[in-house]
């Protein structure tokens, strides 16, 4: 088990050709506590493999540090990091068995016999593969793939680190949540710290206690699922985050609080009032949970029409319109939405984010 730092880290492909694109990574500094559960989530391209990749040792970083329980393991090869790898796709020897599979990495580290077998038996017990004991890995389905190169990761009595790019990509939707929750299991069972890669921010949320937000080979956010979703730093945040994402409106300042240019819209006195220490861009961000939406008259809120209603099951989304304004809001009641009704709504201070030249601002 190890407390993973990543120092000042940045990371140039030698083959990039553009200048502009040149840094996967960019003066990044984290710290993943011993055994803890934590995703790295953001868009293709973003620089989170690169990122796993460091870490474990495939790549060495172009500068900076990465630290394992403080010391620096810059020049320590990838088989010297005990570090288990999982893939997207998964990595098993297919005209092996599955005891064989999970025997292999012993075997290579010079153990035998009973000490192999009672190992490999824990290891199955905890992914619940008994079944399959000596069934060649060339049968398996895709899950049980990966689950087998899971546990090819975790044989090892010495791994330290568990990091996961994107594994769930190639596996069946009803059995991603089976391999989900195993993955969790086997994080708390043998408490290793776990970095989890992925561009799905539902798996993240469920998978980790931690979410570490990458765009464009910066870290944005590094929070827990509920900070990143009541308290999101930037609007891009709240926007990747949620479903739908979070409302973000440009606001100027005026001599009386705050107006949304383009809208008549009034916003409530306690959001305007906050308005005074803000410098620079002003925008404000509220997520479609928390829009007050009434279909009947409320003389302090502003009046909306229904563009778009999306049923999604429990809940729908309506597209609001006011002027040239256009928002999200989730509702719960599916007696009141219809296209071209009116809708009040309101903005409740304590759940609206301020932002300064993109930055939160603490209310
Ligand atoms: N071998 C390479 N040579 C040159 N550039 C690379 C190489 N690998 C990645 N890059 C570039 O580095 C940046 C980060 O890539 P990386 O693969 O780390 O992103 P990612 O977040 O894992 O993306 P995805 O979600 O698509 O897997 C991208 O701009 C990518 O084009
Ligand atoms: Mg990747």
């Amino acid at each position: 088990m190890a407390k993973i730092e990543l120092k000042s880290l940045e990371h140039r492909y030698a083959s990039s050709r553009k200048e502009k694109d040149s840094f996967a990574i960019e003066d990044l500094n984290i710290v993943w506590e011993d055994g803890t559960a934590n995703a790295l989530l953001g868009p293709s391209g973003c620089g989170k493999t690169t990122l796993l990749n460091i870490i474990s040792g495939l790549i060495k970083p172009t500068s900076g540090s990465v630290l394992f329980d403080g010391v620096e393991v810059n020049d320590r090869p990838t088989r010297e990091r005990h570090i288990a790898q999982v893939f997207q796709f998964p990595v098993v020897y297919d005209t092996m068995t599955v005891f064989d599979n999970l025997a292999f990495p012993l075997r290579n580290q010079g153990k035998e016999g009973n000490e192999v077998e009672a190992r490999v038996n824990e290891i199955m017990e905890l992914l619940d593969l008994g079944s399959l004991t000596a069934m060649k890995a060339s049968h398996l389905n895709p899950a049980e793939k990966q689950i087998v190169s899971l546990g090819r990761g975790i044989a090892r009595k010495d791994t330290v680190a568990l990091l996961l790019d994107e594994p769930l990509t190639v596996i069946d939707p009803i059995l991603k949540l089976d391999l989900r929750r195993k993955l969790r299991l086997v994080q708390q069972e043998l408490k290793l710290t776990m970095i989890y890669v992925t561009h799905d921010q539902h798996e993240a949320l469920t998978f980790a206690d931690r979410v570490t937000i990458v765009r464009d080979g910066f870290i944005v956010q590094s929070a827990t699922p509920e900070e990143l979703f009541l308290h999101p730093r930037t609007p891009f945040v709240g926007y990747f985050i949620g479903s739908p994402g979070m409302n973000t409106l440009r606001c100027e300042k005026t001599s009386d609080g705050l107006e949304i240019p383009g809208s008549s819209l009034s916003l409530p006195s306690a959001i305007a009032s906050r308005a005074d220490k803000l410098k620079g861009r002003i925008d404000l961000g509220i997520r479609p949970e928390f829009v007050e939406t009434s279909a009947e008259e409320r003389s302090d809120w502003n009046r909306f029409t229904i563009q778009m209603v999306d049923h999604a099951g429990a809940y729908q989304v309506l597209t609001l319109q006011s002027g040239s304004l256009q928002i999200k809001a989730r509702v719960e009641d599916h007696s009141i939405s219809k296209e071209g009704d009116p809708m009040w709504v309101n903005f409740p201070s304590e759940k609206t984010n301020l932002y300064a030249d993109g930055e939160r601002v603490a209310p």
